[in-house]
């Protein structure tokens, strides 16, 4: 969905997926072809290369950290200097103060850098500070006439500008294709935007505002200006063994979020030890396209009145969350955005792009996520709305840097608040992201293999009565495979889900659906599909009832409901009634009013069906 401006696709990729570092060289080779005639400038680049490896390789024999006075004096110095125009650029600059393991490899363009001894790097994993960078990333571009254009959501020109020519491109275009969008709502023209022309599902004189800002309940939506300098955005997460969903949430806001402050005890909410795995998960190089981002805070105590009442223990869990990862943050400003999730909740990349570029609205901010149970195939009504994001200023001055507060949403009444809301010169007003019809984000509950929700149900805090976890039965696999099938709860309750749509256009975020084969389990009904696709493939939709087919040793009926006139309901009773216990089953392909049932006495069955018939 996002385009990227012209001639750097590909870089934009690099910078913003953290791609291997052997792609990096591919597109900077790649590049180095497109830009022979700057020759002299490529000089002053490799230049640029060997004094960077060369400080790395210093530090990495020294051990001592890159200089911190000329770090801080201009952090962008040696990137700028040697990246100047350059469309992309590799985040060669040094973070100040930042651990060494910090760095990944991706920045790393000396092959002498030495890696910390795994060792020394687990040791140090839960003390270690992290310095945020800049954002340099050019993410509008401003014309001649003074427009601001968001380069991902304005149509792009007609040939890729390259290098100094992009102005006038895009200047040229301006006066050349006359704006078609409406400049505000007074309908008075503002000169300076004429020249964006937005592509769909963006929106806003810079086309910068997503459709999830455009359609949402912000008041403020005639305030939002481009900032000049990106917000610093922080992703706070606690986790479990939501590992996959972990893998997700990196891919789909890796390159907007600055930091990735995660949470893991070797305590589960229960109170039981657990293993340390996504520790071990860093250290073993699963994350390392996503590690220099990482933060990573341990819980190595389990909160006092934790194992009495659970929800004690999972409040605390935040609140150590928020406390130990922001104490470790480095540059920190009070217009950066802090948000707070559950690590089943995948706010959408877009809405954290917004609010990272763009000033003038008001904060606390939740987000409207699709709900979804067991995976993204059975999705729930509504949406989940939970308060989960503001400024670092505000999480300081309002909420005592305390997760927790956040989620809570009763921000008015906070003792802070007032004086926080006067210092901002505007009234705060909480709103979401997203609406009930646009989602701006994924609440993804319970979404495991069956072993990983046995996991969840075991390791569940003492609090969220009745615990599952405690009653044998329900621990039982192959009954989580049947809930999973039937998308039923563990109270024995069954949810008429309508049946979700993969091709809707937020059915699941999309790293999931482009590695489709990997994170199948999380997309399809995994018990039901195949059951599914082979019964409705061997039935014949039009075979009369007397001939009922016979599949995997069963006989079934499809019956279309609609067709009787005591109602779908009625007749749906009297079919549990006289088939076997198992559910019925919808037949997709057949339409949503018909049900597929396995009979157990053929003869009573059509005992039943021809008297309905007849009634007809
Ligand atoms: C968790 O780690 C702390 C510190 O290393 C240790 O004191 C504690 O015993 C550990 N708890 C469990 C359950 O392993
Ligand atoms: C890293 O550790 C995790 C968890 O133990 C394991 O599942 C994974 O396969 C390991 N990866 C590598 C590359 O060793
Ligand atoms: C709000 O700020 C102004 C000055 O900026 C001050 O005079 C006023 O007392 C403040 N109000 C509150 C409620 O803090």
């Amino acid at each position: 969905m996002l385009n990227f401006g012209p001639g750097r696709e590909d870089g934009a990729r690099v910078r913003t997926t953290g791609m291997e570092h052997v792609e990096g060289v591919k597109w900077y080779v790649s590049h180095t072809m497109k830009m022979r005639r700057h020759k002299l400038f490529l000089t002053l680049c490799m230049a640029g290369l060997c004094l960077i490896s060369f400080l790395h390789f210093l530090k990495a024999l020294s051990y001592v950290t890159f200089p911190r006075e000329l770090a801080s004096l201009s952090p962008n110095l040696v990137s700028s200097f040697f990246w100047n125009n350059a469309p992309v650029t590799p985040q060669v600059s040094p973070e100040p103060g930042g651990a060494e393991f910090l760095r990944t490899p991706l920045y790393s363009h000396s092959p002498l850098l030495q890696p910390l001894s795994p060792s020394r790097a687990s040791e140090e994993l839960h003390k270690v500070e992290f310095a945020l960078p800049e954002d340099s990333t050019e993410y509008f571009v401003r014309t001649k006439a003074g427009g601001v254009c968001f380069k991902p959501g304005t149509k792009v020109l007609e040939k890729p500008p390259v290098g100094g020519r992009q102005e006038e491109r895009a200047d040229g275009a301006a006066s050349g294709r006359p704006a078609r969008k409406p400049l505000s709502a007074g309908g008075t023209k503002r000169r300076k935007w004429v020249e964006c022309v937005c592509l769909p599902g963006w929106h806003g004189p810079s086309c910068g505002v997503p459709t999830v800002v455009q359609y949402s309940n912000l008041p403020t939506k005639d305030r939002l200006v481009p900032r000049e300098i990106p917000r610093r955005v922080i992703n706070a997460i606690n986790v479990n063994h939501e590992f996959d969903l972990l893998d997700v949430r990196f891919h789909e806001l890796g390159d907007v979020v600055d930091a990735f402050v995660v949470c893991e005890s070797n305590f589960t909410a229960y109170g039981e030890p657990r293993p340390l795995k996504f520790r071990e998960m860093l250290l073993n190089g699963s994350f390392d396209y996503i590690r220099h981002k990482v933060l990573y805070v341990f819980l190595d105590h389990f909160p006092p009145g934790g194992r009495q009442d659970g929800w004690i223990a999972d409040d605390y869990l935040r609140t150590f969350l928020t406390r130990d990862g922001v104490s470790r943050l480095r540059n920190l400003r009070p217009d950066d955005v802090f948000i707070i999730d559950d690590a089943d909740e995948i706010p959408a990349r877009d809405g954290v792009l917004f609010l990272k570029l763009y000033d003038g609205w008001t904060e606390p901010f939740a987000f409207h996520m699709r709900k979804s149970l067991y995976g993204f195939f059975w999705k729930q009504p509504g949406t989940l709305e939970v308060v989960s994001g503001c400024t670092m200023g505000m999480l300081q001055a309002v909420y005592a840097t305390d997760g927790i507060r956040l989620r809570r949403r009763d921000y008015y009444t906070m003792p802070g608040f007032r004086q926080y809301e006067n210092s901002t010169g505007h009234i705060l007003v909480q709103w979401s992201l997203g609406s009930p019809l646009h989602f701006a984000g994924w609440h993804c509950s319970w979404c495991f293999t069956p072993e990983g929700i046995y996991f969840k149900l075991v390791s569940a805090q003492n609090g969220d009565f009745p615990r599952w976890g405690d009653y044998e039965d329900k621990r039982d696999l192959n009954y989580i495979r049947e809930l999973i099938r039937t998308g039923g709860w563990f109270d024995g309750t069954m949810q008429e889900y309508p049946p979700a749509d993969p091709k809707e256009q937020m059915y699941a975020p999309k790293y999931l659906l482009k590695n489709y084969q990997r994170f199948r389990y999380l997309l399809e009904n995994p018990y039901r599909k195949k059951e599914m696709v082979s019964l409705c493939m061997a039935l014949d939709w039009r075979t009369p009832p007397p001939l009922l087919p016979q599949v995997k040793g069963r006989t079934w009926a499809l019956v279309d409901l609609q067709q009787y006139p005591q109602g779908p309901l009625a007749v749906s009773q009297l079919l549990l009634a006289i088939s076997v216990a198992a559910m019925p089953l919808h037949c997709e392909d057949m339409g949503p009013g018909s049900l597929l049932v396995p009979i157990v006495n053929t003869d009573v069955f059509l005992k039943h069906l021809s008297q309905t018939v007849a009634q007809k």
